[in-house]
């Protein structure tokens, strides 16, 4: 991944520097160019001021020819004067044959004889390159007496240019070699803390679920990477734990009812061996039931609270007049999101803490509004702690027969279905066991 990161980066800054360098290079041949025309014009305009005079009489002076040879000593520029009929009055590189019309047919020398200003830049043969300016000899009217044409060798332009695209090339060598380092040490720290999570992440899938990546390194997609790697970690050694907790509390509450049953056995009671292998059996029922709370119930749909109290409370009526307590139930509910089975199940275990805690002669009420359903009964009730407890697996007030478990499912079941239980205290000095469902919106 480094170098994925880095090829990426050094092709965005190639990308700038062509971006950047070819348009300044263009421009700085363009001006250089510019600048050397304007200038070979401004002595061309100059020689054609001095050949004004002579080309207008006709008569040869000498001090034209020393002008112009002395303007190729100093710059190098060849100046060329023809007269209106093309017969060369003046070369700066050497004297003219009387009568030569050696420039007459140029193009340029042609142009500026019919008036018009031209210049360019065209091979000189070789390697090298001139740059010629051509304009006509005319009076301040319209007249045209001949033309002045300069040629200027671009050796010096050239070089400049070429030194100017050196230039340019080291500053892009020097750009590109400090974003290469920039880009291997950000690439590095991108790649490096992905590489320690990969590494944590490896510990934890062997089995060491106790590795947790760090959460302060490299940038912040990477630590929001960490903290959710470590976040699932952790919940999954939770998961593991709570189910490591079950199965040693489940085996060792299991090895009582184990170790009674044997007893029996061998003292040859054989009625008390039943009872505690029935217990053994229904504690083993409720295990189950509390693996399989997931499963259970049905998918959540639309319940009528009010229904389902209604179907239990008349089911468990039965046995409540047996003991002697009252139970009814109040209220209209509404309704709820949740499954069927379930919410009987959760009804089921309330129902039977509260008889199994309700005195003879007492009373349990139950009510349903909206999605909220108290159980309350008028039993000896629990202290906070206790209340707070009473949902731990196993737990149990007293060495009253149960398995401790009911409450545990409750709790359970009750979640699948998004909603919430607890126990209260109430005010007839009992318990009041609330569970509020998600209500179903209109
Ligand atoms: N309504 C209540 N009144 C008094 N004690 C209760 C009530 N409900 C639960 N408890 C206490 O909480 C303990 C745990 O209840 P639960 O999880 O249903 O297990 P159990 O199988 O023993 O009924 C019970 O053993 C009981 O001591
Ligand atoms: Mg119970």
């Amino acid at each position: 991944m480094t170098w994925r990161l880095l090829a990426s980066y050094l092709a965005l800054t190639i990308v700038v520097l062509i971006a950047l360098e070819v348009p300044l290079l263009i421009l700085y041949q363009r001006n250089e160019r510019q600048d050397l025309t304007s200038k070979v014009e401004r002595d061309a305009f100059a020689a054609a001021s001095l050949a004004e005079d002579q080309l207008q009489s006709g008569d040869n002076s000498p001090g034209l020819e020393r002008t112009v040879r002395n303007y190729q000593a100093q710059t190098g520029g060849r100046i060329v004067i023809v007269d209106i009929g093309g017969h060369t009055i003046a070369d700066s590189r050497g004297p003219v044959a009387a009568g030569s019309r050696a420039f007459a047919n140029q193009a340029e020398i042609v142009a500026a004889l019919h008036g018009k200003t031209v210049s360019g830049i065209r091979s000189a043969g070789d390697e090298s390159h001139v740059l010629y300016v051509a304009i006509p000899v005319e009076s301040a009217g319209a007249s045209v007496f001949g033309a002045v044409r300069i040629t200027y060798p671009t050796s010096a332009l050239d070089r400049r240019i070429s030194r100017y695209r050196l230039a340019l090339a080291a500053v892009a060598v020097i750009v590109l070699a400090v974003a290469a380092l920039i880009g291997l040490l950000l690439a590095r720290s991108i790649a490096r803390p992905l590489r320690r999570l990969e590494g944590v992440a490896a510990r934890v899938g062997g089995g060491e679920l106790s590795a947790r990546a760090s959460e302060t390194d490299g940038p912040s997609d990477v630590r929001s990477l960490a903290s959710e790697f470590n976040r699932a970690t952790a919940k999954l050694a939770a998961l593991l734990g709570s189910q490591e907790q079950f199965v040693a509390d489940a085996s060792h509450e299991l090895r009582t009812p184990l170790t009674a049953l044997r007893l029996r056995l061998e003292n040859g009671e054989t009625d008390a061996a039943l009872i505690e292998a029935e217990r053994l059996a229904g504690l083993v029922d409720e295990l189950l039931e509390l693996a399989r709370a997931d499963a259970s119930g049905g998918a959540p749909g639309d319940l009528a609270l009010g229904d389902v109290v209604e179907r239990r409370v008349e089911l468990w009526s039965a046995l409540a007049e047996e003991r002697g307590v009252q139970l009814e139930w109040r209220g209209t509910g509404g309704l709820i999101r949740a499954g069927e089975g379930r919410v009987e199940q959760v009804l089921d275990n309330l129902l039977s803490n509260a008889l199994d805690a309700s005195p003879p002669g007492s009373a349990i009420t139950v009510t349903a509004d909206g999605g909220e359903l108290h159980v309350v009964d008028e039993g000896a009730g629990l202290n906070a702690e206790q209340r707070e407890r009473a949902f731990d697996r196993f737990w149990r007030a007293s060495k009253a027969p149960g398995s401790g478990l009911g409450l545990s499912i409750a709790k359970r079941l009750v979640e699948l279905d998004g909603g919430t239980i607890e126990l209260q205290a109430a005010a007839t000095g009992g318990v009041d066991a609330v569970v509020s469902y998600p209500v179903r919106r209109a």
